[in-house]
């Protein structure tokens, strides 16, 4: 059997890669995430008849075919080309590792090496993972990812509950060869009444199988 007409007329929004935070025009606050696990969810929703728009943070991927890429920095630029493509989403995947802190000032010019310690004042990134789950143009199904290295149900039940989603998908990041960076992932996939195993896999055939329960719990038929 094939998924490849199950999201037919869907319109998806995903958000992939990391966000760096300036702390002056040379230096940023980043992660590990390669952008890899949301371009593998746009490339795939894309072959599956779905209308795709990627917010891609900095990374080194080419776009998937069929996908409209938006390219943001920051976290407060990625939350702004997601409110405004939200209006008439269908589905929101949150797979972007968006910093939880940035830098209060952005200095303008290169921070001088004065000091034997430099203090750094960081303030919290807005979550656009649940505002997007409480707008009032909310899609049909909102789906985060957690991160996480240890204790995956409790720390995922509770970014699901916490942020009013419908679906959450965990990786174990402690795993080699898991999660940031590489080629492959494994994820447990929560709603609030059921816990799914997708194996470990190559990204592409992790991100068809979580599509295909977004598709499910949509009730799209082949
Ligand atoms: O990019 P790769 O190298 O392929 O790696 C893939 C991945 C490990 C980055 C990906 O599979 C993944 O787990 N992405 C989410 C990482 C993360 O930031 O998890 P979190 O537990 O910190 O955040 C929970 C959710 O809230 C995520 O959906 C995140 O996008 C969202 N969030 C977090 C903070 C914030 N300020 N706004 C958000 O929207």
């Amino acid at each position: 059997m094939t998924d490849n007409a199950r999201l037919a007329g869907m319109r998806l929004l995903v958000s992939a890669g990391p966000t760096f935070e300036d702390i002056d025009p040379v230096r940023f606050l980043g992660n590990r995430s390669s952008g890899k696990m949301g371009f593998a969810l746009a490339a795939e929703a894309a072959a599956m008849g779905a209308q795709v728009t990627l917010i891609a943070g900095p990374v080194a991927l080419p776009t998937p075919a069929g996908v409209r890429r938006i390219d943001v920095r920051r976290a407060l630029e990625m939350r702004t080309a997601v409110l405004a493509e939200l209006p008439g989403q269908d589905v929101f995947v949150a797979a972007a590792a968006v910093a939880d802190y940035m830098p209060e000032h952005t200095a303008a010019q290169k921070i001088k090496k004065t000091g034997d310690t430099l203090t750094l004042v960081l303030v919290k990134t807005p979550d656009i993972l649940a505002e997007v789950a409480g707008h009032p143009e909310r899609p049909r199904c909102v789906v985060g990812f957690a991160a996480e290295t240890g204790d995956l149900e409790r720390y995922a039940l509770g970014k699901l509950r916490e942020k009013r989603l419908d679906m959450i998908a965990a990786n174990d990041v402690s795993q080699p060869g898991v999660g940031f960076e590489c080629d492959d992932n494994a994820l447990s996939v929560f709603t609030a009444d059921a816990r799914q195993e997708i194996p470990f896999g190559p990204k592409s055939q992790v991100a068809r199988a979580l599509l295909v329960l977004v598709a499910d719990r949509l009730d799209l038929k082949l």
